[in-house]
């Protein structure tokens, strides 16, 4: 039976990153009470404590910035949007990083930042605490928000749906009682990352399965831009893959195939400093002609300069100064379309961070604008969410009709669901193979809708949201039959002959 019971709050929050974080802040700054509800029970469940490089500001040059995010997007991001980045973007950084958080940024000897520089960016204006800014921002925000009296932050709790009615999102089911949990918000603020876990590697968190996409798709907000996956080209080629940060380029590691040699000269005007979606695709490519390729770490003082990826090096006995690498998902640059305060196509839900498509990336994101995207987008969403009354209105009651039954099905369909993205959805596309992958997500997704109506248990509905956010991609992609930024659709010439390997 549908529900009105349920608690309450001005604005709820669902995701605690930076952007989600961001917009608790602003909408308590503004004197509403929030509710963050996160599936995290650990900072480092988010993908901004894995954020490395650091966070770009303008360091007085918006102008220049801004070109750089659109030439790295091959023309094809928002100069509107991208305006609403750069024009803020410093005052954001000072007002909540510097002054609020006391986020400690390295400085050089004089006491001044140390600014660094990335792939695509022409100047050093990136702010970063080694390669590990995201955790430097993360946990003390946290602490921040934890101490706030206008600020609730409710760990190990997902949204399992939005309550909606007549076109209006009136809050969430959470998974806190067997038969979901109403909370009803005046506005309510998706800020559930990205979509890592839907492939075999990634440099996300687990957690990371499209949460706030899918939820938001199902209750019919518009989404865009969803075949634009970027792979990062320098994760580590092996198990279990790690970051390591463009900022080691930036700084003068270079990259070297199987022969030893460099190759991204040949490959575009940056060379090693390209886009990333050159780079990595380059590095596909080398890596299947010369068997290798490697980071060059020589020219660094890495272990001085970068201590946590060295230590993490060291962990994995890799030794020496040459690191092997290969491309791995990084981030989503499409999402729910939202506009420059995050207001969603469906009224008082707004969309932050990398669930949503502010139109800043376009087909390619540029080095850390992410963190910054999330700051922005989070304050601008905080702020403009305050001012509406909660409404109960019948929520769903959702089905834990077998609550036994076992977990393993959850686990088995995901297995499939990555190796299908990972076989069709990857580096390079082709029109057959998305079209395939397309078949394949269908008969998963009906499969899990079936299922679903069993249990309300997490890993079921993560299920869900991943087959939701996948299939969005692949029919992103069918549709899209122009190569641009991420999405590189693979011509007759250099069409692929493998034998699929998914289970299809
Ligand atoms: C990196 O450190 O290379 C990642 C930065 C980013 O994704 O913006």
């Amino acid at each position: 039976e549908p529900t009105t019971d349920g608690e309450t709050a001005d604005v709820l929050v669902v995701g605690s990153g930076i952007a989600g974080c961001s917009a608790a802040l602003a909408a308590a700054r503004e004197g509403a009470d929030v509710l963050l509800l996160t599936k995290a029970t650990k900072p480092d469940d988010a993908s901004t404590d894995w954020a490395q490089g650091g966070i770009s500001t303008t360091r007085g040059d918006p102008e220049s910035l801004k070109r750089d995010i659109i030439d790295a997007s091959d023309g094809t991001a928002d100069p509107d949007a991208v305006d609403a980045l750069v024009e803020t973007a410093d005052d954001a950084v000072e007002d909540v990083l510097v002054d609020t958080l006391e986020v400690g940024f390295d400085e050089g000897d004089d006491g001044s930042f140390d600014y660094t520089r990335e792939a695509a960016h022409s100047a050093s204006r990136i702010l970063h605490v080694d390669a590990a800014t995201g955790t430097h921002i993360l946990r003390p925000f946290l602490h921040y928000l934890d101490d706030h009296e206008r600020i609730e932050v409710r760990q190990d709790t997902a949204a399992l749906e939005l309550i909606t009615a007549e076109g209006r999102v009136h809050g969430v089911v959470s998974d806190e009682a067997p038969n979901g949990h109403p909370i009803y918000a005046g506005a309510t603020i998706l800020a559930t990352g990205g979509i890592g876990a839907l492939y075999g590697r990634s440099t996300n968190p687990d957690d990371a399965t499209g949460d706030g996409i899918a939820m938001a798709a199902l209750a019919g907000a518009d989404v865009e831009d969803m075949e634009y996956v970027q792979f990062h080209p320098t994760a580590y080629a092996g198990d279990d893959p790690f970051l390591l940060s463009e900022a080691l380029r930036g700084e003068g590691a270079v990259l070297r195939n199987g022969d030893g040699e460099r190759f991204m000269e040949e490959n575009h005007p940056q060379g090693d400093l390209a886009p990333r979606d050159v780079v990595a695709r380059a590095v596909e490519t080398e890596r299947e002609e010369t068997g290798e390729v490697v980071l060059d770490v020589s020219p660094l003082e890495f272990a001085a300069d970068y201590p946590g990826i060295a230590a993490t090096c060291r962990d994995r006995g890799i030794e020496g100064d040459e690191i092997p690498v290969a491309p791995c998902e990084h981030f989503l640059c499409g999402g729910i379309d939202v506009d420059e305060v995050g207001r969603t196509s469906l009224d008082r839900l707004y969309a932050v961070g990398e669930c949503a498509r502010t139109g800043v990336h376009g087909a390619n994101r540029l080095a850390s604008t992410s963190l910054l995207e999330g700051l922005v987008w989070g304050l601008r969403a905080g702020e403009d969410a305050v001012g509406f009354d909660p409404e109960p209105v019948e929520a769903p009651e959702l089905r834990n009709r077998d609550p036994d039954l076992p977990e393993r099905f959850a686990a088995e369909k995901f297995t499939r669901l990555t190796q299908t993205m990972d076989e069709y959805l990857g580096l390079e596309r082709d029109p057959e193979e998305i079209a395939r992958a397309s078949a394949v997500l269908r008969r998963l997704k009906g499969e899990v809708d079936a299922y679903i109506r069993t249990r309300t248990a997490r890993d079921l509905y993560e299920l869900r949201n991943a087959s939701v956010t996948a299939l969005l991609i692949a029919r992103a992609a069918g549709e899209n039959t122009e190569s641009v930024g991420c999405h590189y659709v693979a011509t007759d010439a250099d069409e692929s002959t493998a034998e699929p390997t998914a289970n299809d």
